[in-house]
């Protein structure tokens, strides 16, 4: 029978390369979900979760491209007789195979949290000396993303306390994104690469517009680390939690010129038409999701003004304005001043060889081409941007 079983298996590995489909790669563009804990905090339970799914659907996220939905802190009860770990009785009392296996019926993908530590961040079990145990009970449970965070471990060293982690999960067999969320603390982009999809770079984001431009800053000298499999984290978005429309739409679409993961921190069940509208902009997660892999790179400062590139699949860029101000700002755009190659991907933006179409990512207007300079107002704590396109 066993014989049988890894004739059929290599079979099928054999059919599905001869027709040109490998297993899709953990993590080849940053992952896009939702998560628990910036709206909800420690207040979560199976109804909501149940809810968060059908909102995905129901609302086109799913459609547009966000697959995860995660548990974050305090899902936790405690440990069994045998050591391993229980959801809280009471607010998940079907368990968590049943709600991973409704968001798999929904075609969504399910993520849960733990910690590094001995007690979660809100004081729920964490995972230390229990890394083997947690990994097969995550895998039995259906679970397809773990986040680890990073309170209560003492003197314990990251890198080694991670490996433990990536090595359990490996051991189980399921493929499950792995998220270090150690807050940048020991410069997880020099080793967690080779085994975590991504790595938080900061302390946790606050739902307001300074929190937004710190973690921006905090990111300069780290797009070398992140690509295809591996990504800096700049923490989950804070869009639709009440910041103004303006702000979010910087936010986001920072996080996207970023290559960061998209992990939605909001109620998605009562978004207001501007949310939903950031949120699902397609023009702007395509920049975020782009094969290339890239991260975007700030190029040039004017007062108040940023000046971002990135590059894209097919010779496109992403490029941003971005008004850290609070008053609008006139701007003439003469594109001979960004004239550069990016060192990291080799590329040059050539503007004075090569005429590029412009397109406004957030009216959806084409505006002309980069033959002329142009005048641009960005309003205060937003931006302008554009995907420039070569003209053949
Ligand atoms: C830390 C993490 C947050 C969140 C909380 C939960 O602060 O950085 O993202 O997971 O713990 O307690």
């Amino acid at each position: 029978m066993k014989k049988i079983l890894v004739l059929v298996s290599f079979l099928c590995c054999l059919t599905m390369t001869a027709m040109g489909e490998t297993p899709e790669k953990l993590g080849a563009t940053p992952a896009m979900g939702w998560n628990s804990w910036n709206k909800f905090n420690c207040q979560i339970n199976q109804q909501l979760i149940h809810e968060i799914i059908d909102a995905m659907v129901s609302t086109g996220l799913k459609d547009a491209g966000y697959q995860y939905v995660n548990l974050d802190d305090a899902w936790h009860g405690p440990r069994d007789e045998n050591g391993f770990i229980q959801p809280d009785a009471k607010r998940f009392s079907s368990g968590i195979k049943a709600l991973s296996d409704y968001a798999h019926s929904k075609g969504l993908k399910f993520g849960i949290y733990t910690c590094a530590g001995s007690k979660t961040c809100a004081n729920y079990p964490g995972s230390l000396g229990h890394e083997y145990q947690d990994a097969l009970q995550y895998a039995r449970w259906g679970v397809d993303y773990i986040k680890e965070d990073w309170c209560n471990t003492e003197n314990i060293n990251a890198k080694g306390a991670y490996r433990v982690m990536a090595d359990a999960i490996q051991q189980t067999g399921r493929p499950m994104y792995f998220s270090l969320c150690e807050w940048g603390t020991n410069k997880p982009w020099l080793w967690a690469g080779k085994f975590a999809q991504s790595w938080r770079t900061t302390g946790d984001i606050q739902n307001n517009f300074k929190s937004v431009l710190s973690i921006l800053d905090q990111q300069q000298g780290l797009r070398k680390y992140a690509g295809p499999g591996h990504w800096n984290d700049p923490d989950m978005l804070e869009v639709g939690n009440g910041m103004p429309v303006n702000e979010d739409r910087a936010h986001f679409s920072m996080w996207c010129m970023l290559a960061a993961p998209l992990i939605l921190g909001n109620d998605i069940r009562h978004m207001s038409k501007e949310t939903a509208g950031i949120l699902m902009n397609k023009d702007v997660i395509a920049v975020d999701q782009d094969k290339l892999g890239v991260e975007g790179l700030r190029y040039a400062t004017d007062n108040d003004l940023e000046f971002w590139f990135k590059p894209l699949e097919g010779g496109d860029w992403a490029f941003c304005i971005l008004n850290r101000g609070t008053a609008p700002a006139k701007y003439v755009l003469n594109w001979q001043k960004f004239n550069f190659t990016d060192d990291l991907s080799k590329r040059a933006t050539n503007f004075d060889q090569m005429v590029y179409s412009i397109r406004n990512l957030w009216t959806k207007k084409n505006e002309g081409t980069s033959k002329r300079t142009k005048k641009v107002i960005i309003p205060g704590h937003d931006v302008v941007m554009y995907r420039l396109t070569p003209k053949k």
